[in-house]
């Protein structure tokens, strides 16, 4: 799998499921995840955790993201994964959330170097499928360079890196400095991400840092052109933003996608976070939204996007 130059769609837990990834796809979007995925569930057989690995032609390359620490369990889980054929296996190795860490999973793999190596060899020895890792700098300080050469001598394909320390969450700015550190001390492809909110932003990135190919999570939310712009940005120095029409138009068609025309009810609801994402800044959003907030009946959300469009 070639990455140089190109533009990743984050794994996003509860947003960037199958149909936001399509969307994300028309918008030229080059490469997709799975959000993160338990290998204690996937080990269990869980059925709810292997709805999380659906994906679709449309979506490829993509990757699935496992979480865990039990080499054994996640050797499984790879084997398991990769009999459902996607482009690569991801580890996640970032998630700071208290009930991952509390488990010594995501981002807590970071503070012992021999469970990470145990852990990501675990993975890499049982797949002929290429294997990624998505870190963060560190857990409570940066030592991002000796986690990456580590990930290199396991013998992953490529690493991401979102510039902040585990502790941090999501405060302080995330440290492209760091990211270009990292890259000048590894040989394999590096992946920049964190806080890219405009084609200019990722140019920044792409030259502060000299990365292989960068990633966009939270910049894409209702905002999913941001891709088309970022190549377009790159190409010409110039591109455009989308019209209330057009931004109607493709919420439009990712309802269509969630809920399959209208018939998959349960879907509505979660829909409505996209709802007020695309239509932030919209006049009377308010309004709009506490009936869309209140409603399963799909042609009644559709009749108040087309009554969006009419009033401009
Ligand atoms: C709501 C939310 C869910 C996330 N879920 C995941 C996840 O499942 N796996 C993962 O590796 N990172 C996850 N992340 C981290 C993002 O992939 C990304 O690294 C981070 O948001 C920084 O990039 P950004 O500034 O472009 O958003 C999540 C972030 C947010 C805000």
């Amino acid at each position: 799998m070639d990455i140089t130059g190109k533009i990743f769609l984050a794994p996003l837990a509860g947003i960037t499921d199958s149909p936001f990834r399509i969307i994300c796809k028309r918008f030229l979007a080059d490469v997709t995840y799975s959000e993160l995925i338990s290998a204690d569930g996937l080990y269990r057989n869980s059925k709810k955790t292997y709805l999380l690995t659906y994906f679709t032609e449309e979506e490829r390359p993509f990757g699935i993201q496992i979480f865990g620490k039990d080499p054994e369990i996640l050797s499984n889980a790879t084997l398991k994964v990769q009999s459902l054929n996607p482009d690569f296996i991801d580890v996640n190795l970032g998630c700071p959330v208290k009930k991952v860490i509390r488990q010594g999973y995501g981002s807590s793999l970071l503070k012992n170097f021999a469970n990470l190596k145990d852990a990501v060899i675990s993975v890499v020895s049982s797949t002929r499928l290429p294997v990624s890792c998505k870190i963060r700098l560190g857990f409570n300080v940066d030592n991002g360079i000796k986690i990456s050469q580590i990930l290199q001598d396991c013998g992953v394909s490529f690493i991401t890196v979102h510039g902040r320390i585990a502790l941090n969450l999501f405060k302080k700015k995330s440290d492209w400095n760091s990211i270009k550190m990292i890259k000048k001390n590894v040989n394999i492809p590096v992946i920049g991400n964190g806080d890219i909110f405009s084609p200019e932003d990722a140019e920044r990135l792409w030259n502060e840092s000299g990365v292989d190919g960068i990633m966009v999570g939270r910049g894409s939310l209702g905002n999913p052109w941001i891709f088309k712009q970022i190549k377009d940005y790159m190409k010409t120095g110039k591109y455009e933003n989308p019209s209330l029409e057009e931004k109607i138009d493709t919420l439009k068609e990712h309802y269509k996608l969630a809920t399959d025309d209208g018939k998959k009810l349960e879907t509505i609801f979660s829909m409505r976070k996209h709802f007020q994402w695309y239509l932030k800044g919209v006049k009377g959003l308010k309004k709009y939204k506490e009936i869309v907030n209140l409603t399963r009946d799909y042609s009644k959300i559709m009749e108040i996007l087309d009554l969006i469009k009419k009033n401009g």
